[in-house]
């Protein structure tokens, strides 16, 4: 690969600087880097390699001649810029929900659907965190034997609402320090509620991540799982349904699937094949006590999968955490 010039826009947030280290990780060919976020933290040094660069303010000026931007500053802000820089040649990657719908961005999750990487786009759109670590166990069992429907219900950690959302938590569970046992009679005016998560986060679950669609009853959240599914898949109908929940876990989201297949599928056939899945480490060995947990997701690249079950009579179905 030719090295290219490179920019980063939202490169002070939690997603930019994990975005950062991975170029560095992988050896990322970069000939120059340009680090862009607003004027809050313009002026920010993050190193790369071995030098420090200094953070710019995000302008359509600055993206000039910008060979790859790398996109993590929310929609609003990805709304502004990524069509026009991408007019203008540079291939945009977008970790916002902008894009996703767009019919001229593709949607991307490389390990399932590699060919929308083929067709000559400017904008690569990421997908939801949660359907990239729903599809990314379930697509290696779709191709042998091929998805009917899928009833999920997630974990999402806090990061997913990026660094105030670690905040909130942190401050939160400092609150609670001490007044654990109270939490089993709590009075409800004493329990700290923050602007990221509504509802109290340390201590507890939030069923409710975005806001609810009044006619459905839907998050939004569970609203993109389900549409962002049907795309990457090209499976317009595919039955799909999610409950999606945060939790007071800092960073790694989880999920849990029930899917349903074409084909008859075990237990042991659905370990080989995600065995030798690109992208997906098996973690399914209960006698051993092996199975993922976010903790241990943390930090590396690959989805953990295990808790691998069949229900009792139901040779077409699974269970399986991830
Ligand atoms: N966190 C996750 O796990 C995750 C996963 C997938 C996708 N995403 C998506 O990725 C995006 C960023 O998430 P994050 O967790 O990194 O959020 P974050 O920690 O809040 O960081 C947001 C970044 O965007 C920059 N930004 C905000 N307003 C800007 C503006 N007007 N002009 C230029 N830059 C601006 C911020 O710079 P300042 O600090 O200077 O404001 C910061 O660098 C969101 O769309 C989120 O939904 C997040």
């Amino acid at each position: 690969m030719n090295a290219m010039r490179v920019a980063i826009a939202g490169a002070t947030g939690a997603v930019g600087r994990t975005m950062l280290g991975i170029l560095q990780e992988r050896d990322f060919p970069v000939d120059e880097l340009t680090l862009l976020a607003s004027e809050r933290t313009a002026g920010t040094r993050l190193r790369f390699r071995d030098r420090e660069h200094t953070v710019g303010v995000l302008s359509p000026e600055a993206l000039e001649g910008a060979d790859l931007a790398l996109a993590s500053c929310g929609s609003a802000i990805a709304q502004t810029w990524v069509p026009q820089a991408a007019e203008a040649g540079t291939i945009c990657v977008d970790n916002s929900s902008a894009f996703r719908m767009e019919p001229w961005a593709e949607l991307v999750i490389p390990e399932v659907n590699p060919e929308a990487l083929e067709r000559g786009a400017k904008v690569y759109a990421v997908p939801n965190c949660t359907i990239i670590t729903a599809l990314m166990a379930l697509a290696p069992l779709h191709r042998a034997a091929g998805l009917r429907a899928v009833s999920l219900s997630s974990y999402q950690s806090v990061s997913g609402a990026g660094g105030k959302g670690v905040r909130e938590l942190t401050e939160q569970v400092e609150k609670l320090h001490g007044m654990e046992d109270d939490l089993a009679n709590p009075d409800p005016a004493a329990l700290p509620v923050g602007e990221v998560f509504g509802k109290t986060i340390a201590y507890n679950v939030v069923a409710k991540i975005d806001v609810f669609d009044e006619e459905t009853g839907f998050t939004f959240e569970e609203i993109k799982v389900q549409r962002e599914g049907r795309r990457i898949l090209s499976m317009p109908s595919l039955d799909i349904w999610a409950t999606c929940v945060r939790v007071p876990v800092p960073v790694g989201h989880s999920v849990s699937l029930h899917a349903t297949f074409r084909q008859p599928l075990s237990v042991i056939e659905a370990r080989e094949l995600l065995s030798r899945a690109e992208g997906v480490q098996l973690r399914d060995d209960p006698a051993n006590d092996v199975y993922p947990s976010p903790l241990e997701a943390a930090g590396i690249d690959d989805v953990l999968v295990g808790r691998i079950r069949q229900p009792e009579g139901r040779e077409d179905e699974l269970l399986l955490f991830a």
